[in-house]
Order: structure tokens, then sequence, then C-alpha cells
């Protein structure tokens, strides 16, 4: 097992190994009080791993309530928010119980966001099921649900008490949604980790537990220097910009990692036409993003990806920041003024030999 401490505007635990999903009960009662515990799950997870968390938290003597979801980004909506704060509020949930968001970035975001905003705050543990959820999601306080006009628009910097990884989850997920995670795991390299990037040449299963743990230390280090994403955090940002103008231009049929894998490939393609990185740097990406079965090209135009991108809510006035790779294992952020997004993700597109 390895555990990384983080030391935010919260500290504690992340905790990754197999098996682990049995010792939950504990983690919660050292890190988290109370006599309820409220786990947000979904309908895919419940069937996999509910029981086994569900036996370990009464074996620690909690009374376990569930909050259950359908499977997948649509349900991080308002309605079910509201439908989570009136339940935690029908159980009598008080502000020494607390929330178990078991499940994928989904579950943790929705459960994150009710944490921070039931009764002004509540505890709150995850559980991450998806490679994704892993890296990502779960570690470093970002909550959110999608409004109607935009995803992640409403949310909280809000920590988690304590994350519990065990990686053995990661069995039953379906290759794309494995890849997905894959995605967020390269982007660790290409911004701040070469040996990771080339540890990812080789086979990643058997590497699994120390490639989590590299990823969530990289976001550790992040976390700690901008908790509150005003710079440095900005880092874990690259492929993301274009990458969600990708999945909102396609209603979301294209998956998150799919269009990450894209928008590092496009951003790595401007690098190189503004002189900032080599072509084999972009090619190396390239490459290996296609060993992992992600896509690298998308049909959309400058125009389209231009015109979703704008209404990000990473825009800050008249700019709007990318992030370009000067080499693997570094990458910098570059304020693009928004008159000229257009023509540069142009000669992104055209450099990647789209359209
Ligand atoms: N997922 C990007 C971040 O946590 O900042």
């Amino acid at each position: 097992m390895i555990t990384i401490q983080v030391n935010a505007s919260k500290t504690y635990d992340v905790h990754i190994g197999n098996g682990l999903l049995d010792q939950t009960g504990k983690y919660a009662r050292e890190t988290m009080g109370g006599e309820k515990v409220v786990i947000v799950t979904d309908d895919i997870v419940d069937g996999l791993y509910f029981s086994q968390v569900e036996d370990s938290m009464k074996q620690y003597g909690y009374q376990v309530l569930k909050f259950m979801i359908r499977n997948g980004e649509q349900s991080k909506n308002t309605k079910n928010y509201i439908a989570l704060l009136n339940f935690l509020a029908q159980q009598k949930v008080t502000r020494s119980d607390c929330i178990v968001a078991l499940g994928g970035g989904v579950p943790g975001d929705l459960s994150g966001f009710a944490a921070a905003t039931y009764l002004r705050g509540i505890s709150y543990m995850q559980i991450p099921t998806t490679l994704l959820a892993m890296v990502d999601s779960s570690v470093g306080g970002k909550t959110a649900i999608d409004l109607e006009t935009g995803k992640n628009l409403a949310g909280a910097f809000y920590q988690p008490n304590v994350v519990v990884c065990d990686p053995q989850t990661l069995n039953s997920l379906p290759d794309h949604v494995f890849a997905d995670g894959c995605a967020e795991v390269i982007k660790y390299g290409v911004i701040l980790d070469e040996e990771l990037f080339y540890w990812l040449r080789s086979p990643i299963i058997p590497q699994i537990e120390r490639i989590i743990a590299r990823c969530v230390k990289i976001k550790r280090d992040i976390v700690m220097q901008d908790e509150h994403d005003h710079g440095v955090r900005q880092l874990l940002n690259f492929g993301h910009t274009i990458g969600h103008a990708i999945e909102a231009n396609s209603n979301f049929t294209v998956s998150h990692g799919s269009g990450v894998a894209i928008g590092m490939c496009i951003a790595a393609k401007i690098s190189v036409s503004k002189g900032l990185c080599v072509k084999q740097c972009a090619e190396e990406i390239e490459e290996l993003i296609c060993a992992y079965h992600l896509p690298v090209r998308t049909g959309f135009t400058a125009q389209q990806l231009c015109l979703s991108a704008l209404s990000d809510k990473k825009r800050s006035g008249s700019s709007i920041n990318l992030i370009l790779p000067e080499r693997i294992g570094c990458c910098v952020i570059r304020s693009i003024p928004v008159d000229d997004l257009e023509k540069v993700i142009s000669v992104g597109l055209a450099n990647a030999g789209h359209n």
C-alpha cells in the first residue's frame, strides 16, 4: 500500500492499494466522526462494490444509507444535487455525520459539492473506482455539478477527509472508460514527469499502483502550491480547453478522456508552430496517445472549437490560457488573446492534418 499526504486547506491521506475496499470503514472511522454515512454511488458501481463498502462501514459502527444516481455525466445535474441535499435532511444527517463518494468522477463531484454545502459543510470521503477519478477528480478538492448552460459551472473547492483507491476495482472497467483515465495519466507525464511518460510505454496494468501514486503525488504537489487554481494548477488543464470544446460540440458523445487526448495533440502542434517545442515532442505525445487507443483527430472546425472554448469557465476577460509543452515533462501557461484563438486553433488543426 502507498499513502500520500495532502496538506491543503485540509490535511488528508490518499491510500492506494489492492484490497483496500475492505478497509474503508477503518479509514472512515479514523478520519470522520458521526453515526451515519451516506454512500453516494451509481447504478453500475452499486452492484459491484456497494455491499463490500457497506459491510466495512457497518463493522466500524456506522449506520449506512444509500443515495443512488444513474451512471453517466448527465447525472451530475442540479436535480440530483437538490435531491441529495433533501435526502440528507430527511435522513436527519447531522454535521458530525459524513458522505462517501463511491464510483467515478460523477458521484465524486456531486457528493463533494453536497458535502461542501449541506449544513455549510460536512465531512466526506472519496472511494474512486475509475482510473480517471483515482488520478484526478478524487484528489484536490474540486467539486461541481453541471448547469444547463455548461459543465461544472456550479461548485466549490472542498477537500475530502480521506481518499481510498483500490486498483482492483479497475478490473471491472470497460476498456474505453479505462482509456479515458489513461489520457489523464499521459497528461501528467507531459506536464511534469518525463520518467512517468516513458513508464507508459510499457504495459500499464502491472505497474498500476505506482503509476496512480505518481500521478497523485504530482497533483498533490500542484494543489499544495495553488489550491484555488490561480496559477500552476492550470497546468492540469493541458489538453482540456480544446478537449472540453470537442466534448461540448459532440453533445458529450465524445468522452472526456478522448476530448483531452485530441486536445493534447492539438496543443502540442500549436506549441510546435510557436517554436516552443520541437516536432519530435508532438510526435511522441501523439504516438503514446495512439498506443492507448485514444483518438488524436477531430472533425470539428477551428471556428466551432473556438466558440465553445470561449464560453469555458477558464476564460478570463479578453484572453484564455492554453497549456503548451516545451518538452516531455515541461509545459508552460500561455495567455492567448481571444481574438487570436481561432487562428491559433486552426494552426494546431492544420499541422495535425485535420480538415
Ligand atoms: N482536474 C483539474 C484540477 O483538479 O485542477
